[in-house]
C-alpha cells in the first residue's frame, strides 16, 4: 500500500494532466502538514483522505452547474479548493467562521496561486448574512447549533438559511444515505434531485443533493 501523497495521487488520478496533479500535490502536502498541529481534515490517514474526501470532492465538482460558488464551512478547503483547481474560470468563495481554518485557506490560496479564490471569515448562520455567489456547497457542514437536529430538520434549516441570500439559485450537498429518506414534502418544497456518487474505493456510496431555489 503506498503511503506517500504522490503515489496515492498517481493511483487515484492517473489520467490527470501534470499541472493539475502538481497543484493537488502542493495542496495536500500543505493540508497534511497543517493537520499535524491544527486538525483541519477528517483523518490523518492520507490514503483515506485522498480516496474518500478528495476523490469525492472531485466527482462533486464534475457534477455541479454553477458560475460562482460559496463553499460553506470550507474547513481545510474540501471541496472548495478542489473546485478552484479544476475550474480556474469560476469564482470560488471559501467561507468559514474559524480563524484556524481561514489562516490555512489564505496560505493555500497564496501557495497555489489561486486567483479565482476568495477566503471569507464569516458565520453563515448569523442573521443578515448575504452570500454573493449563485451556488453554494455544503460538505460535512456541522456545528453545535444543528448537531441535535434530525437529518431533515438540519437540511431544511440550512436551505432556509441559504435562501435568504438573494443571489443564490442552487445548492449542492455532498452527503450520506439519509438524504434518500427525506420526506416527499421536503423533496418537492426544495425541488431536490439526488444522484449517487459511486466510489471505486469504498462500498458505502455517498450522494449529491441538488437544490434549486
Ligand atoms: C466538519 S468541518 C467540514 C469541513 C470541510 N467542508 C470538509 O468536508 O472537510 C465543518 C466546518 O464548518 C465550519 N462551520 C461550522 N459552523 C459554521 C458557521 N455557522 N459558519 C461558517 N462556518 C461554520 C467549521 O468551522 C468547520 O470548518
Amino acid at each position: 500500500m503506498p503511503t506517500d501523497v504522490s503515489s496515492i495521487l498517481n493511483e487515484v488520478f492517473h489520467n490527470l494532466i501534470e499541472d493539475k496533479k502538481h497543484l493537488l500535490q502542493t495542496y495536500l502536502d500543505l493540508l497534511f502538514k497543517w493537520h499535524k498541529t491544527s486538525n483541519i481534515v477528517s483523518s490523518s490517514d492520507k490514503e483515506y483522505v485522498i480516496k474518500r474526501e478528495v476523490y469525492d470532492s472531485y466527482k462533486l465538482t464534475k457534477f455541479m452547474r454553477g458560475q460562482s460558488y460559496t463553499d460553506i464551512g470550507s474547513g481545510g478547503g474540501l471541496p472548495g479548493i478542489i473546485l478552484a483547481i479544476f475550474n480556474p474560470e469560476k469564482e470560488v468563495v471559501l467561507l468559514d467562521r474559524k480563524s484556524s481554518f481561514i489562516d490555512f485557506l489564505e496560505l493555500a490560496k497564496a501557495e497555489l496561486m489561486l486567483d479565482n479564490v476568495n477566503v471569507v471569515k464569516q458565520d453563515f448562520l448569523v442573521k443578515d448574512t448575504q452570500l454573493m455567489t449563485d451556488t453554494v456547497i455544503f460538505k460535512n457542514f456541522s456545528n453545535k447549533l444543528i448537531s441535535k437536529m434530525t437529518y431533515e430538520e438540519k437540511f431544511i434549516y440550512l436551505m432556509e438559511s441559504t435562501k435568504k441570500s438573494k443571489s443564490v439559485s442552487k445548492a449542492y450537498m455532498l452527503t450520506g444515505s439519509p438524504v434518500i429518506e427525506l420526506s416527499d414534502s421536503c423533496i418537492s418544497e426544495y425541488n431536490i434531485k439526488v444522484e449517487k456518487l459511486v466510489s471505486p474505493f469504498f462500498s458505502s456510496d455517498r450522494f449529491i443533493a441538488e437544490v434549486n431555489f
